[in-house]
């Protein structure tokens, strides 16, 4: 049950000055991404030695990284395959003489390509539907060569981290506008005079990541980490299962549908295509609360919103109760693999449709509590680094925009061993 007492205002959780790039965290940014330093001082608090972590929707595998750093092992699910690769590269121990091998060929390449040739040699071009719309043509032929080089490296450790500075590279150097998740093309006037060094970029990303990776094989102690694919809203549970059940979950699960909140396929499509990574065009509908639902959620503390919604927009309502019908999918899978005494904690955003606030803190409480565990705290937080759209539309109506949430909830709970079996 939900007890109100227990959430609190506390600014020490605000880290306003935190350092979110150190170690591997530095890698590669996505949208809403965690800060290292939520997952780092729960780890503190409730992290066991040895034990076992799970981040359900674990996007860049922030919580697996500090799991590594903390001495978990640990397990992360997302349905997106660009965050698994950066997530898996982010946490898997990498050779690094092999990998300073493979980057000085890489350079030598490309000072001769630069500075002596003058010729790019050919390489095959992906079919991506629309590329030259989102690239120059010289982009498109300096990309093609990397990525037909990075393909075909040997070691699989060193490939995946040289893709995940490919893939913020492709981000980079292509025309969608900065500062945007969703794909929107630069302004026409500005296209002719956007030339990106895109041998440049790459190069640089590579050293700053290498850089990242020395600092995390110094401090991350020797555990297992796994990344899956497992979609728990469809009851897929995911693996390895630890023998006693998983001790700990630290996560940060999507603030609605990716139609009209986070765009999360949106923002990785044309790295995934590059690259050639499965559903590259199909992640937002597959995320939670992507498929459309007839059913209307009840019975949950979030149903008098739904109720509210309902009176003004019923199509907006079904759209979000069926978020939450996933969410609360999602919750139902994970109770069953953890541990009797396990604690979790979910990073939430209560944002509003409608103008109507949804107490998505509320829901989790209760979704939990109906599998044992009794809430112990609702830490609330200011975002001063989270990097968030501006602005979004809530209303869901094209120019109706409102600005989004500027604080989000650290709900914990925790299952008293005696409650379940
Ligand atoms: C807020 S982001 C997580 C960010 C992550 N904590 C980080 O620091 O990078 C939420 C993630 O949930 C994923 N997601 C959405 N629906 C999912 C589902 N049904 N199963 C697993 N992951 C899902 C999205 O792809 C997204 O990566």
């Amino acid at each position: 049950m939900y007890i109100e007492s227990l959430k609190y205002r506390d600014e020490t959780w605000d880290l306003q000055n935190a350092d979110t790039k150190a170690y591997t965290h530095c890698f590669h940014t996505y949208p809403a991404m965690m800060i290292p330093q939520i997952a780092r001082k729960l780890l503190k608090e409730y992290g066991i030695k040895d034990g076992w972590l799970l981040d359900p929707y674990c996007g860049t595998g922030t919580s697996l990284v500090e799991a590594s750093l903390f001495g978990m092992h640990s397990v992360g699910c997302d349905i997106n395959p660009l965050v698994r690769l950066i997530a898996t590269a982010k946490s898997t121990p990498i050779c690094l003489s092999t990998l300073d091998k493979t980057v000085s060929k890489l350079n030598e390449h490309l000072f001769q390509i630069e500075f002596r040739d003058s010729k790019i040699p050919d390489a095959p071009i992906p079919n991506i539907l629309n590329l030259e719309y989102w690239f120059s043509e010289e982009s498109i032929k300096y990309l093609a060569y990397l990525r037909d080089w990075i393909n075909k490296v040997e070691d699989e450790t060193v490939r995946n981290f040289m893709w995940v500075a490919f893939s913020e590279t492709v981000r980079e150097v292509s025309y969608t506008r900065n500062g945007e998740f969703k794909l929107y093309r630069m302004p026409a006037e500005k296209l002719g005079s956007f030339k990106p060094d895109v041998f440049g970029i790459f190069s640089k990303k590579l050293s700053r990541n290498r850089n990242g990776l020395a600092t995390f094989l110094e401090k991350q102690k020797n555990v297992e980490v796994s990344v899956s694919d497992a979609n728990t809203v469809q009851g897929e549970l995911p693996l390895p299962r630890p023998l006693g059940g998983y001790d700990i979950v630290i996560t940060s699960p999507p603030y609605g549908d990716s139609h009209t909140t986070v765009a999360y396929g949106q923002y990785s499509r044309l790295a995934a295509e590059w690259i050639g990574l499965p559903n590259a065009r199909k992640i937002d509908k597959l995320a939670m609360g992507g498929q459309h639902s007839k059913e209307i959620l009840r019975d949950s503390p979030i149903s008098p919103a739904i109720d509210k919604i309902r009176f003004v927009d019923e199509k907006r309502a079904r759209e979000v109760s069926a978020f939450y019908i996933d969410l609360g999918r999602s919750i139902n899978s994970i109770a069953q693999v953890l541990s009797p005494r396990a604690t979790v904690c979910y990073v939430v955003g209560n944002r509003r449709v409608k103008e109507v606030m949804l107490p998505t803190d509320e829901f989790v409480v209760d979704a939990f509590h109906q599998y044992g565990f009794t809430h112990k705290a609702t830490i609330v937080r200011n975002i001063p680094n989270k990097r968030m759209p501006k602005k979004n539309s809530p209303s869901n109506i094209a120019g109706e925009t409102a600005t989004t949430m500027h604080e989000e909830n650290i709900v914990i709970c925790q299952r008293p061993t005696h409650t379940w079996q």
